[in-house]
């Protein structure tokens, strides 16, 4: 018979096992909303920090990389690394110390047989490594080509109305994405077979373990040095084994994966700046007399450039008092943008030196040059938002007087009243809810929204019809008072009244003086001004 105390014994050691069950799922419970923690500020801080650097990045660096891999390090390659932390902190590390705590357990039993299944280990150490090698490679190869894929995808939907006007889907899917796509198929498949050849080669290499050990034992057991009840112990105890095992095995294709996120995230984290900013001055009060002393410069900056032909722009030379005016004027390619960009220091040359009111470029802080430089460059790019934050871009507090009074200048504000929301109006990514000239004009407002000492205008009224463009000019010529103009423009009649020419061609300087002078010259400013007056393509007024 079953008495009342049997009942109350039950009742107690069941009371037990469910508070020992709850006690070890609610550290379990712990355990991963801990890890959860950890992850996701690891993960929010790397994404912050690798944003970060990249916006601080040079030119040059973005000439060598492709938007793709920028995106997809941005986004995949962070989750990747995530799901590496998350596995080394929830299986990999709690697996290894398992195993090795087994390992000591089971050295104690018998340390000879532990010795010779460590003596084993070798061999599953040396096929796992070979197999991760080959997984390594194969991740490597596979995030290389989700790159190129990103890239594509971007550029197709970036350029999507010139691939349709020209109708180029069919060579975008057929051609360019098959490619890529060839090529994923490949690599998926070798990694696929890589990540499924290692639980396998695990389980033999582990098996042959204990074959090896199972004649030790037998060896010690004839010798009679082991006993039966320590050898069962013993070989019970390599389940536990099997499992640390298995989860180190199953998890190596995710930190393999995070590995090689990682690499390419540390790449974009530690590359060394070409344009390095550690130039202390934050000059005050200043005029803005501007000199090229000496200039050589070439993209493969990297390369030494011992032949002069391979300069882009070579021993520029010249003077701009503070508050002139200089048109830079040059056939297509000749290095009229390259001059501008040296002087917002987007490069630095090769040779000589830039200085302003007398100070070196390089010796300021990069962020107080570029606030004494309006630039507008030849393209017009906009960011998507509206249009306010594309004429005060950067600024949270937003001047509004400075912000009209920049639209104002810049022509802009008729069209702007006219848009619904006015300045509230979205452009759409990358401006594409607006005109050519429209977004030049907010460009030009942007430049006059900074209130800067030297103002660059590359190409910058290309795009306008010629009553919008006279009327800039007039607005711009107030603007520009006791300001320094740096202005690039084709149609040569826009520049007649500015204080200097310099005249480039194949990247050095042929002429230089005031029109009145360059005209008496009789040479190629002369020649290109006759050029264009006879075609009759001659826009009424000037820019200054
Ligand atoms: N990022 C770059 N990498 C390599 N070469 C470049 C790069 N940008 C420009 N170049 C080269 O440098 C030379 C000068 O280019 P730049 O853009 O300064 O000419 P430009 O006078 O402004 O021409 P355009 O009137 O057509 O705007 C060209 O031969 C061009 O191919
Ligand atoms: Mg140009």
């Amino acid at each position: 018979m079953i008495g009342k105390g049997f009942h109350s014994n039950l009742l107690v050691e069941t009371a037990k096992i469910l508070f020992f069950i709850s006690l070890r799922s609610l550290a379990l419970f712990a355990q991963d909303a801990i890890i959860a923690r950890v992850i996701t500020e690891f993960q929010v801080s790397l994404r912050r920090d690798l944003f970060s650097r990249l916006l601080y990045r040079d030119t040059v660096f973005y000439y060598n990389v492709s938007c793709g891999n920028l995106l997809y390090s941005c986004t995949s390659a962070v989750e990747r690394v995530s799901k590496l932390l998350y596995s080394l902190l929830h299986s990999f590390i709690p697996s290894f110390v398992q195993f090795c705590g087994v390992l000591v357990y089971m050295f104690f039993m018998s340390p000879p047989l532990t010795l010779s299944l460590i003596g084993t280990m070798p061999l599953m150490l040396t096929t796992y490594n070979l197999l991760e090698r080959v997984l390594l490679n194969s991740t490597k190869r596979l995030q290389e080509t989700a790159g190129a894929l990103s890239s594509l995808l971007s550029d197709t939907f970036r350029n999507i109305r010139l691939i349709q006007s020209y109708g180029a889907q069919k060579y975008m899917l057929e051609y360019k994405l098959k490619n890529i796509l060839t090529q994923l198929k490949s690599q998926s498949y070798q990694f696929e077979y890589s990540k499924a050849a290692i639980v396998p080669i695990i389980t033999i290499s582990y098996a042959l373990s204990v074959l090896v050990l199972l004649l030790m034992s037998a060896y010690l057991v004839g010798r009679g040095s082991l006993s039966s009840t320590t050898l069962i112990t013993f070989v019970s105890s390599i389940a536990f084994l099997i499992e640390p095992l298995q989860v180190i095995a199953s998890n190596a294709v995710e930190l393999r994966n995070g590995e090689v996120a990682w690499e390419l995230i540390r790449g974009f984290l530690h590359a060394r700046p070409q344009v390095a900013d550690i130039g202390t001055d934050e000059p005050q009060n200043v005029k803005g007399h501007v000199e090229f002393r000496n200039v050589c410069f070439s993209y493969s900056m990297e390369k030494h450039v011992s032949n002069e032909t391979d300069y882009v722009l070579s021993h520029i030379q010249f003077n701009v008092p503070a508050g002139n005016s200089v048109a830079i004027i040059g056939h297509s390619g000749s290095g009229k943008t390259t001059l501008l960009e040296l002087l917002s220091r987007f490069y630095d040359p090769l040779r000589g030196s830039i200085l302003i009111d007398g100070v070196d470029c390089r010796n300021m802080k990069l962020a107080s040059l570029r606030k004494l430089i309006g630039f507008v460059p030849q393209d017009a790019p906009l960011i998507s938002g509206t249009i306010l934050e594309n004429i005060a871009l950067g600024e949270i507090h937003i001047d509004m007087n400075r912000v009209y009074y920049a639209a104002k200048a810049a022509n802009a504000w008729d069209f702007i009243s006219e848009l619904e929301g006015g300045f509230s109006y979205d452009v759409g990514e990358g401006g594409c809810r607006l005109s050519g000239g429209q977004k030049q004009r907010i460009a030009i407002a942007r430049a006059v929204y900074t209130d800067p000492r030297i103002l660059v205008f590359d190409e910058a009224t290309s795009s306008l019809d010629a009553e919008s463009e006279a009327a800039i000019q007039s607005a711009l010529q107030v603007i520009a008072k006791n300001r320094t103009v740096f202005i690039v423009a084709h149609r040569l009649s826009t520049i007649q009244s500015v204080d200097l020419i310099v005249v480039l061609e194949k990247g050095r300087i042929i002429e230089f003086g005031t029109p009145s002078e360059l005209l008496k010259k009789n040479g190629k400013y002369a020649e290109m001004l006759k050029a264009q007056f006879s075609e009759a393509s001659i826009v009424e007024g000037s820019f200054w």
